[in-house]
């Protein structure tokens, strides 16, 4: 299957870490915790994949696309991210807090909690695009570094790049099941509400305390961390991209869809940022 030939790929190597401005970052450890909790959420990409690609046996486009490109891009967010905070704070254990963070998820990350449908599932994963693309382009408009900016940028190029594979392989299964709009809003509904729970609380929880040793990680502090979040989020993420990617494997009819934008912007700053 032919996407988007002008997607261009990159490497660890076209970052210039050694250019990296640390004093305008370092002293902000909301900086820290968010970008090692992506680098372990990011990191451990190869695990999702196997539990695709098991999913989707069978599929050879899908199966190959996935282990070729999604999985090799996504483990790169990882190691480009944990570049880039152990440039700026190099006495993190990485690899302690990232081990803490594996034995703790794993238990949540199983292949049976895939699905319902196969084409249910491309369109949960297009949800999970969306919320990748959109936290980049957060980052990329909130970061003080410049080096951190284009870091970001790459990696939201490749978060669009496998939104529009996803969806792609969901109109395909969704031209045989034949799932309806209210059916498939559910799901996405149901994929909303459960994106940035578990996995960004136990990366954070992980990250904080290899940092800060013998100090332990509360949900109050998850609780003050995310509200400290909410004034980035209010003034940098992108509310209305992250709202038309979310709603096109619906595929409303444009008046409808132009109704519905503004409300539902309104409703997910609102969940966001509760
Ligand atoms: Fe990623
Ligand atoms: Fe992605």
């Amino acid at each position: 299957m032919s996407a988007d030939k002008v997607h261009p790929t990159w490497s660890l190597a076209d970052i210039p870490y050694a250019a990296i401005e640390k004093e305008k970052i370092t002293g902000n450890m909301d900086w820290f915790y968010l970008l090692a909790g992506a680098s372990f959420v990011e990191a451990l990409s190869d695990l999702y994949t196997r539990n695709l690609v098991d999913y989707y046996q069978g599929n050879a486009d899908a199966t190959e696309w996935l282990r070729r490109e999604w999985e090799r891009e996504e483990v790169q967010h990882g190691h480009a991210l944990r570049q880039y905070v152990l440039t700026v704070w190099p006495d993190f254990d990485w690899e302690r807090a990232y081990q803490g963070f594996i034995s703790a998820y794993l238990p949540y990350c199983r292949t049976d909690l895939l699905g319902p449908t196969h084409a249910l599932e491309m369109a949960s994963r297009c949800v999970v695009e969306t919320g990748t693309a959109s936290f980049y382009t957060m980052i990329q408009a909130a970061s003080p570094e410049p080096v951190l900016r284009l870091l970001a940028a790459r990696i939201r190029a490749d978060e669009v790049h496998h939104y529009k594979y996803f969806y792609r392989f969901f109109l395909l299964y969704q031209a045989r099941e034949k799932n309806s709009r209210w059916r498939i809003g559910r799901e996405l509904w149901k994929r909303v509400a459960e994106v940035d729970q578990e996995d960004s609380y136990l990366a954070l929880k992980n990250a904080f305390e290899v940092k800060n040793p013998g100090q332990r990680f509360s949900p109050e502090d998850f609780t003050a961390f995310r509200r400290r979040m909410g004034h980035w989020i209010d003034r940098h993420y992108p509310f209305d991209m992250a709202m038309k990617m979310l709603l096109k494997p619906i595929a409303l009819p444009v008046m409808l869809q132009k109704a519905a934008l503004p409300l539902l912007t309104r409703g997910a700053r609102r969940a966001i940022l509760h």
